[in-house]
């Protein structure tokens, strides 16, 4: 296989903690792939292995094949930008973005191209001249992204780069990210705990929780079969419920609830409208059913204009269609 970076039973143990349990890993070349999970489970630990600045308690580090578990960071060859972007305050935007350059000894007019080339790459070469405080935080941002860039790294690894900017600039920042990525063929690896980042950028994300790796793949295959609760759950599925044949979880949107019975072949419960929310452009339905462990309330939210009117307290069928119900591993 043509991974562009490996993990082998990898482990870090932290005094009598397991911070990263484990861990058989493949990342693909010339992709992007996201580290996906809520706060703690390892993710940054992760990254700084595969970056060299901590050293896998057991287990090995391959980059191109080959073992680097050893080697510093700076024989790695790779781009690292942190959720603080750390530019130098003292040097301007182009000294930031040719820091790297310098120090593998590129001269003169070779430096000078590759800083052009890689700030025109994050848009920002009108402002070469510029210190950092005289820039905002997507831009600082965007420097950064060229200093990790300008080196040609074989892998360039980003732990949550766009936590610190604000949301209309994070949702601009991810395509930003994603052509950069598809205009270089860069290798690269994101970290992120946000499941809509990781599932509209990533070519394939890899979910992890408490160390261990949950489920890895391409964004549509991980959201369509969520391969245990945890996933599903991460992942903004919500109806769960346990019935004989196993638990199952629903996404609202396709779950119907109507005053007569239908038969979709798949999910068909008796129930009774507990709430209807208007929300603009859909109703939020909720009816209480019950499993096999007792009452659940079941979510439904249909576009309004296609909605039978159902009240509180209606008797309802609440159905789903076979192709939508999700079978889940405890
Ligand atoms: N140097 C260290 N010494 C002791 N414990 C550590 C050290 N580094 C990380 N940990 C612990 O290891 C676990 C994983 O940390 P890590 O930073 O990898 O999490 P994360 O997934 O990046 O979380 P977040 O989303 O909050 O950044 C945490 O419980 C953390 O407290
Ligand atoms: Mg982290």
């Amino acid at each position: 296989m043509n991974a562009a970076a490996e993990f082998r039973q990898v482990t870090q143990v932290f005094g009598d903690f397991t911070a990263v349990d484990g861990v058989d890993l493949a990342i693909p070349r010339g992709r992007l792939t996201t580290l996906l999970g809520p706060s703690g489970c390892g993710k940054t630990t992760s990254l700084r292995m595969l970056a060299g600045y901590t050293r896998p308690t057991s287990g090995s580090v391959l980059i191109d094949g080959v073992d680097a578990t050893r080697l510093p960071p700076e024989k790695r060859d790779l781009g690292m930008v942190f959720q603080s972007y750390a530019l130098f305050p003292h040097m301007t935007v182009a000294d930031n973005v040719g820091y790297g350059l310098k120090l593998r000894g590129l001269k003169g007019a070779d430096r000078a191209a590759r800083v052009a080339e890689s700030l025109e790459l994050v848009g920002l070469g009108h402002l070469a001249k510029r210190k950092p405080k005289a820039l905002s935080g997507g831009q600082q941002q965007r420097v950064a992204l060229a200093r990790a860039i300008a080196i040609r790294p074989k892998l360039l690894l980003l732990d949550e780069p766009l936590s610190n900017l604000d949301a209309r600039l994070r949702v601009q920042m991810r395509s930003e990210i994603r052509r950069i990525q598809s205009e270089t063929g860069l290798t690269v690896v994101l970290v992120t705990h946000d499941q809509d980042e990781a599932l509209e950028m990533s070519d394939e994300m890899v979910l992890m929780r408490a160390g261990k790796i949950m489920q890895q793949g391409a964004p549509a295959e991980v959201f369509g079969s969520p391969a245990n609760r945890f996933v599903a759950d991460f992942l903004g599925y919500e109806n769960f419920l346990q019935l004989s044949d196993g638990l199952i979880s629903v996404r609202p949107e396709h779950v119907t609830i109507s005053a007569g019975s239908i038969d979709a072949g798949g999910l068909s419960l008796p129930g009774v409208v507990a709430d209807v929310a208007y929300r603009g452009v859909d109703l939020l339905i909720s009816a209480v059913v019950h499993d096999d462990e007792g009452e659940q309330v079941l979510l439904s939210n249909t576009r309004s204009a296609d909605a039978a009117p159902v009240a509180v307290g209606d008797a309802v069928t609440v159905s789903a269609p076979a192709a939508r119900i999700v079978h889940l591993t405890a």
